[in-house]
């Protein structure tokens, strides 16, 4: 057995299948997926096993949307002896590229969660023995392949390795971030996500720096307002709804009680649009994209609500809006990328930037 393993928020495993099939077939490498619901994970099997490490060389992390993190899986344990998991791990990393990694995980489920402690505590042996083996460099070393342990059950575990120009850099690719008590709601983290996951860190300095003007689109009661406050930026918030007191005392904010389909900003310097309105996802897209052709904003970061089911296709649906909005305003050079973040629920962050 080889192939893809591909961690998800639990519940979406059916979306990574999709994708997945999908985009593997487009760079013709074609498997089947094996799903569980509610596992928080999907096997992709490529029918020739040796296409797994292509795979994951060459299917775009960065461009997949429902996947956490992806590693080209080279074997299954099962039944390990609980006296000595080591030998059978050792055993598989035989054919294994040095890495200069190990990470050993689980699902984010409740199951999964479950095994935290066993993990972080078997990778100790584990990382000396691979060491000692030469199968991981003595120090961890960023451009060499990630060597990964994926624990199901105690007993049980897949195994492969990542490229680390082509996965996730956090463990279980999940962005952990604390909650600042100041912000008016939970929301702010999905755009404190965002920012930290589609703007390299070198660059918020000029893209997130202080004194850029804003526009927020369904801004009630303030959790993206807030994260763009925080920064230093200036914001319409727009909504019919209540905003944070606090917020508006920072003298950033100017509240506009409107519909966000229809407003127009005062003044045509505005660097950020961000939405985060509760409306048909193509709705949405549509008057992003607009937005970002007409040069009314130079980047825009929205959430897009999902359907319970097919909500790859409808991504699918919504991206392809916002490209012939882009075509039909012939803007040949733009950045558009979509992640269902850590922080999100039925939702898939989209940052789309003129360049
Ligand atoms: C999910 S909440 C936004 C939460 C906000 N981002 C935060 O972090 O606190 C969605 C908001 O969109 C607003 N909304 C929905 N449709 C709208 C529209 N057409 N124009 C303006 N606001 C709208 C709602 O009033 C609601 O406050």
């Amino acid at each position: 057995m080889a192939g893809l393993l591909l961690y998800c928020r639990s519940g979406f495993e059916s979306d990574v299948a999709n994708e997945v099939q999908d985009k593997a077939s487009a760079i013709e490498v074609y498997g089947y997926p094996q799903t569980k619901l509610h596992s928080g994970f999907v096997l992709f099997n490529c029918y020739q096993p040796e296409q797994a490490e292509l795979l994951a060389k060459k299917l775009s992390f960065e461009h997949l949307i429902f996947a956490r993190q992806m590693f080209a899986c080279q074997g299954i344990i099962e039944n390990m002896d609980v006296a000595d998991r080591v030998t059978p791990i050792l055993a598989a990393f035989e054919n294994f590229p040095l890495c200069g990694e190990l990470r050993v995980e689980y699902a984010d489920t409740t199951d999964g969660r479950e095994l935290s402690k066993f993990c972080r505590k078997i990778s100790v042996p584990l990382r000396q023995t691979l060491r000692k083996r030469n199968k991981l460099t003595n120090k961890e070393n960023a451009s060499k392949p990630v060597a990964h342990i994926f624990f199901t059950t105690s007993d049980k575990a897949y195994v492969g390795y990542s490229f680390s120009n082509n996965n996730s850099a956090l463990p279980l690719g999940i962005l952990r971030l604390k909650f600042p008590h100041a912000a008016p709601s939970r929301s702010t983290l999905k755009l404190d996500e965002a920012f930290q996951t589609f703007i390299p860190k070198e660059e918020h300095g000029i893209r997130l720096q202080g004194g850029l003007q804003a526009v927020d689109l369904g801004a009630c009661p303030g959790g993206w307002t807030y994260q763009l406050v925080q920064r230093g930026m200036f914001v319409q918030a727009v909504d019919n709804g209540a905003m944070d007191q606090a917020l508006m005392e920072t003298g950033q904010v100017t509240y506009c009680p409107e519909d966000g389909f229809k407003f127009q900003p005062k003044k045509n310097n505005v660097y950020w649009l961000v939405c985060d309105m509760i409306e048909q996802p193509q709705r949405v897209a549509k008057l992003m994209a607009t937005w970002v052709a007409e040069e009314r904003c130079k980047e825009a970061m929205f959430n897009l609500k999902l359907p319970m089911k097919k909500r790859y296709e409808s991504m699918q649906g919504a991206l392809l809006i916002i490209q012939q909005v882009m075509h039909s305003a012939q803007v040949k050079k733009y950045q558009l990328q979509a992640k269902h973040l850590y922080h999100n629920r039925e939702e898939v962050t989209v940052h789309l930037r003129l360049m």
